[in-house]
């Protein structure tokens, strides 16, 4: 399918979420809570995942209203997540503007993801109620998951063990859980056989690993104004990414040393970001993150099209989503 019709598609279904997530807290009280809740929720984001979930959903012949519960719950569950994030990662922006423990304090931005969380399971009881334990489970260990891959994200900021194996683990529960739980919840909503629903979440899998891989590469190339977070923001921070885990797996010398000091204890000055980058881009760092993208983007089609009526949109998302600027 043309990328210009399936940017369309997107573009709609994105809009359609956004309006309804403006209704989820829009009277809610105390404001003390609800207003960084509204904030956050209003503050735009690509709305790729409740999008997979839909059009996963109408793949199986489901209707929109019965699968906008699910999909809603899975945006507000990421919000949830990127709010909490930001406090970990020490990221002062989000989406362009100041991220809530910036722009409030970090205690309020514990409340609002905690909230945020309520929230989510609020709107996912809204489903269709004998899809609602198949829909509960998934979700439910999507949130663990997610957890868990988070806390080793942060783990592995003081290891200088990590591997390249350690860290495609960790990215299939802080990312590829969520992803996949997407696809799936959208297959469940229509009801499609489990074996379906399975493929569905490997095949989100894979699509959470190149989204990963991409979004590390953004942090230090992102040139769009849409990108929204700090250029160079994980080599300041000290993360162990793609890049980095590969800058130190083929650096030798000068290189090595470089790389070696961003570990345990923080990361390069912001005024070293570029001399970081000429310095990946010398080892082939960054077509191998571009290789990597293509990869899983490539692997995650495999499994769609191993499904009984592939939908073409679906991969055509896929493909946009390697190629996203932002
Ligand atoms: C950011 O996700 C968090 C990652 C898993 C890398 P998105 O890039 O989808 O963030 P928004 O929702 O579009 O802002
Ligand atoms: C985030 O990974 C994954 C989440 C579960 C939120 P990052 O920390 O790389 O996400 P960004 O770059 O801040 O959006
Ligand atoms: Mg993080
Ligand atoms: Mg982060
Ligand atoms: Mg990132």
């Amino acid at each position: 399918m043309k990328s210009a019709r399936v940017r369309e598609r997107m573009a709609a279904l994105g809009a359609l979420v956004s309006e309804r997530l403006a209704l989820v807290a829009a009277h809610s009280r105390p404001d003390v809570l609800y207003d960084p809740v509204r904030y956050v929720l209003a503050g735009g984001g690509k709305r790729l995942r409740p999008v997979l979930l839909l059009l996963s959903a109408e793949m199986y012949g489901a209707s929109r209203e019965d699968a906008l519960p699910a999909a809603l719950a899975v945006e507000v569950s990421h919000n949830w997540a990127l709010v909490h994030d930001d406090i970990m990662d020490a990221a002062a922006t989000r989406r362009g503007r100041a991220s809530v423990h910036v722009r409030w304090d970090a205690n309020t931005a514990l409340l609002c993801g905690d909230v945020l969380l309520g929230l989510a399971y609020g709107q996912l009881q809204r489903a269709r109620r004998v899809q609602l334990p198949a829909l509960v489970g998934a979700f439910t260990r999507m949130t663990r998951a997610l957890c868990e891959g988070q806390a080793l994200d942060m783990q592995f900021e003081s290891r200088t063990d990590v591997t390249i194996p350690h860290y495609l683990d960790m990215i299939d529960l802080k990312t590829g859980a969520l992803i996949g739980t997407a696809l799936q919840m959208g297959a469940i909503t229509g009801d499609a056989p489990p074996k379906e629903c399975a493929t569905m979440h490997r095949a989100g899998l894979a699509l959470g690993r190149a989204f990963q891989i991409k979004d590390d590469l953004l942090d230090l190339v992102a040139v769009d104004g849409r990108w929204g977070k700090a250029i160079g923001g994980d080599l300041i921070e000290g993360k162990k990414t793609f890049l980095l885990l590969e800058a130190l797996s083929r650096a030798r010398g000068a290189d090595l040393e470089f790389f070696r000091r961003i570990g345990p204890g923080g990361g390069i000055s912001p005024d070293e970001i570029q001399r970081a980058r000429r310095r990946m881009e010398r080892l082939g760092v960054l077509d191998y993150a571009r290789k990597s993208v293509a990869h899983y983007t490539s692997r995650a089609i495999e499994q769609v099209r191993t499904l009984t009526r592939p939908s073409d949109v679906l991969v055509g998302i896929m493909r946009d989503m390697a190629a996203r600027v932002h």
